[in-house]
């Protein structure tokens, strides 16, 4: 009979996300027609930016011709992406790339799955508390559970102090999801100088990245020297250019990674994991992700990006008007805040939905879980 891998159990049956929903779900059906704002999930509300569009409406077009037609894809991505990806996301920033260092993929979050396949079960993972549960849960489903909570607090401004040990994997996340803190490019060196001394890996999700307006804030790891040695870089269009429905992503893996024994390289087995577990993305949505390369694309997500800009700025000032304490919002799209008279986060999550029909997210699931399984 088959058996279930025992490691799912351990997870929160209640994953976030889908507790949010249910909750929503249930204030709608007892408040037909009420407005609900929804700023539980960070998901985009803009379209499509109209040059994105147009360059599918091509793509599309060039699937019905023989000679344009497009089967199945490079594992690694069309050049004519990683080219754009490289000469404007980072050689603008003084980093030098190869295009096989710059991998394509349908989305961050299945690549920040994937990557951890990479590494040996007893590996040690530190994670960065709070942070977007993927990096917990995937690892749990995988077996490896010595998992370190890096806390971020009030007091040290949400940047976590370095662990007091030896960690093999260790996740940073800036801007962070869900604090919208950011990790200075100070902070960030502390991390890739602890990293070499201590032969970690870094997993670096600056898929906020294009959120950042502070100049003393990297927008990419490989802004520190070294990094390369020490760290993988995730970035995504879902909230550069609204592609959370479309799915497209890049994974920077440096060949210069150092691993135990130089064994392999981890560039080499990213490819070999790709090849063998992702089909690629569709040559429609690369071609959709090259065109905001183009100036007038730049433009259009630009002014998008500014939309969401403003909607932070303004939630952030109006909360503190109110006499909120009140985190991030300025170098990201996420507002944090500190609940009144130390009010429970679902309290608070309930209190906000009936009285306001806005969602928020509660921070409380992480210790939840902690205790669950630790
Ligand atoms: C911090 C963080 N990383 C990764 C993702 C996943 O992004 P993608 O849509 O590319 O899968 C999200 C999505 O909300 C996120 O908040």
């Amino acid at each position: 009979m088959a058996k279930i891998n025992q490691n799912f159990l351990k997870l929160n049956q209640d994953y976030l996300f889908s507790k949010i929903l249910e909750e929503t779900n249930k204030y709608k059906e007892k408040n037909p027609g009420k407005e609900v704002i929804s700023l539980g999930i960070g998901d985009v509300s803009l379209p499509l930016v109209p040059t994105v569009i147009d360059a599918m409406h091509k793509a599309v077009d060039e699937m019905k011709d023989k000679e344009t037609f497009r089967g199945y894809g490079l594992v690694q991505g069309y050049d004519f992406l990683i080219e754009k990806i490289i000469d404007v996301e980072y050689n603008s920033r003084g980093i030098d790339l190869g295009k096989d260092e710059v991998f394509i993929s349908a989305g961050t979050k299945g690549d920040l799955a994937g990557i951890i396949e990479l590494f040996s079960l007893d590996n040690t993972v530190a994670l960065m508390d709070p942070v977007y549960p993927a990096y917990r849960d995937t690892n749990i489903m995988m077996g490896r559970d010595n998992i370190t909570y890096l806390k971020g607090t009030e007091e040290n401004s949400f940047s976590p102090e370095l662990p007091n040990k030896p960690i093999d994997i260790i996740y940073l996340c800036s801007p962070n999801n869900p604090t919208g803190t950011v990790l200075t490019k100070e902070e960030l060196k502390k991390w890739v100088d602890y990293a070499k001394e201590n032969n970690s890996i870094i997993l670096y999700d600056s898929v906020y990245e294009c959120f950042i307006t502070d100049n003393l804030v990297p927008h990419s790891i490989y802004e520190i020297e070294g990094a390369k040695e020490v760290a993988i870089e995730f970035r995504s269009y879902s909230k550069l250019a609204g592609f959370t429905g479309v799915r497209c992503s890049y994974t920077v893996v440096p060949k210069e990674l150092r691993i135990e024994n130089n064994e392999e390289s981890l560039n080499n087995l990213w490819r070999r994991r790709q090849s063998t577990k992702f089909g690629a993305a569709s040559y429609i949505t690369q071609r959709a992700a090259e065109a905001i390369y183009s100036e007038e694309g730049q433009k259009q997500i630009k002014e998008n990006i500014k939309y969401y800009q403003e909607n932070a700025k303004y939630i952030k000032n109006e909360l503190e008007k109110v006499g909120l304490t009140v985190y991030g919002g300025e170098n990201s799209p996420y507002i944090w805040l500190k609940t009144p008279n130390n009010m429970k986060s679902w309290d608070f999550f309930d209190k906000l939905l009936n009285e306001a029909g806005v969602v928020g997210t509660p921070r409380s699931w992480i210790w939840q879980i902690r205790r669950r399984i630790f």
